[in-house]
């Protein structure tokens, strides 16, 4: 796991407070990026991840290396966070304290599992790949999320 710096954190966390579903031009963004099947899997996302993975998306779309898939990759990329939806307080502490619960443990395996959500669905195979690393692309995501 990458080590994440304490600002962005702060950044992250605020981003994921409250409850407030995205704007409905954010909602039709993020989906005109996204295939049915992806747009399944990102409508179980919490609002909050909604929100955080549209603002990663929008950094990611500015990006001079980006594209489509790379876009829809970053709306993706904390999919796996929907399997228990942790309120804030327990995914700080998973992210400080380790895997001690089981809820935690699959927090802090979100990435793997968000990628097992979108096989199951048929997603884009370039998604897939930006999302384990496997394609180059997911520098890209990776440096949108921290910034
Ligand atoms: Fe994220």
């Amino acid at each position: 796991m990458t080590r994440r710096r304490p600002l962005h954190l702060l950044r992250r966390t605020a981003e994921q407070t409250g409850q407030r579903p995205p704007s409905s031009d954010d909602a039709a963004w993020a989906e005109s990026w996204l295939t049915s099947a992806e747009a399944s899997i990102f409508h179980r996302m919490s609002n909050a991840d909604r929100r955080h993975s549209i603002a990663v998306a929008r950094r990611v779309a500015c990006h001079d290396s980006s594209d489509a898939v790379t876009v829809a990759a970053a709306l993706l990329h904390d999919a796996g966070k929907a399997v228990d939806d942790l309120p804030v307080w327990e995914r700080i502490g998973a992210t400080c304290l380790g895997g001690r619960r089981a809820r935690w443990r699959r927090y802090l395996d979100h990435e793997r599992i968000g990628i097992s959500f979108l096989l199951e669905v048929g997603a884009r195979p370039e998604v897939v790949a930006i999302l384990r690393g496997t394609d180059t692309r997911h520098h890209i995501v990776m440096a949108a999320d921290d910034a």
